[in-house]
């Protein structure tokens, strides 16, 4: 027969038991709250933050997408640093912003070297002021399938796509935590969140972005700190750029070849709104979440019958 409890044992078992059901209560009240205040997002709008007089870092600015958020953040009055390899570029840019009344500083610049990255964020900071932006958008593929992939190439795109990341981000990062104010965005893919054939060694660059994101984030946040450094994750669909000769979608209206103007409109909105993970157009996020919930192998056979993704060039 089972000894009965010693009256101070029982005390702290119904005590340890009574806090454990007060925290998952009070877990599913924060819940609820926010999706009551998702709910209303949805119903009246997210607000959106002014970012009017600050500093804005885009890497990538002389083409495509980090050209139109460059002319797209200065229309907002943000004083935008142009980074990018390509002189000629970015000078076109900067000289298009400062046509329309903006101010924009053009700093040629390999993201993949780390010593000039440091070099010329310290140039930026010594001509602008701290940074509030950074928006780290440089990136490159090889649209080649892996057993044609060279090790060199594999490397050139982590240094680009991935590794940059650490660099830019190293450079501004205790400055916004000491400051507690500071916006840091990575432009990734759809294809760090679904893998896609021909683009293995992309679409695993654009996997550890989102990773670095993630965790750090996480890591900002503990315990509610710094509350106003705030990170943005942003898996824009395939873009008319040129970056992807090859294209292919099978249902436009749904899983649309995208334009660098739209994608670029909605990442500064999700900017504004503080949002963590965005996928562009919105609706793809449907799809990501549905593919995580039905069983593996449906969700490739739900991928090859959408029929989008990239060709080899
Ligand atoms: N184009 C797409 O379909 C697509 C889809 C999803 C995500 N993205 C991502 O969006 C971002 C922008 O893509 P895009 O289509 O505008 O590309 P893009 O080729 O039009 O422009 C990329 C810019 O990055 C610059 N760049 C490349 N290597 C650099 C380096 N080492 N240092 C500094 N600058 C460098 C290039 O000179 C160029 O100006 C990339 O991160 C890309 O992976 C693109």
């Amino acid at each position: 027969m089972s000894q009965p409890l010693e009256p101070s044992k029982l005390n702290e078992i119904i005590r340890k038991v009574t806090m454990i059901v007060i925290e998952i209560v009070t877990l599913i009240v924060s819940i609820l709250v926010i999706y009551i205040k998702s709910l209303i997002h949805l119903i009246v709008g997210k607000p959106e933050k002014n970012v009017s007089g600050q500093v804005a870092v885009v890497t990538g600015a002389g083409h495509g997408l980090g050209k139109q958020l460059s002319l797209q953040l200065s229309r907002k009055g943000v004083k935008v640093a142009l980074i990018d390899i390509n002189q000629f570029g970015i000078d076109s840019v900067k000289d298009e912003i400062m046509m329309t009344g903006g101010q924009a500083f053009a700093y040629k610049c390999d993201v993949t070297n780390e010593s000039m990255v440091k070099q010329v964020m310290e140039t930026i900071k010594s001509d602008l002021g701290p940074v509030d932006i950074l928006i780290n958008n440089a990136g490159i593929t090889h649209c080649t399938p892996f057993v044609d992939l060279s090790p060199g190439q594999i490397r050139k795109t982590f240094e680009v796509n991935t590794l940059s990341h650490f660099w830019t981000i190293s450079a501004v990062l205790t400055e916004m935590i000491e400051r507690d104010q500071g916006h840091i965005v990575a432009i990734s893919s759809i294809a760090g969140l679904l893998g896609t054939p021909n683009v293995v060694e992309y679409c695993s660059s654009k996997f550890a972005v989102n990773g670095l994101m993630t965790a750090l984030e996480k890591e900002m946040h503990i315990g509610g700190a710094n509350a106003n450094v705030h990170f943005t994750t942003v898996c824009p669909l395939i873009m008319n750029t040129g970056m992807f000769k090859r294209p292919k979608t099978r249902f436009s209206s749904l899983l649309p070849i995208c334009s660098p103007e739209d994608v670029a409109s909605t990442i500064i909105k999700s900017m504004l709104q503080n949002d963590s993970l965005i996928t562009v157009p919105q609706s793809a996020m449907a799809i990501y979440r549905l593919e995580k919930i039905v069983p593996e192998e449906a969700a490739k056979k739900v991928q090859d019958w959408l029929d989008y993704g990239v060709g080899s060039h």
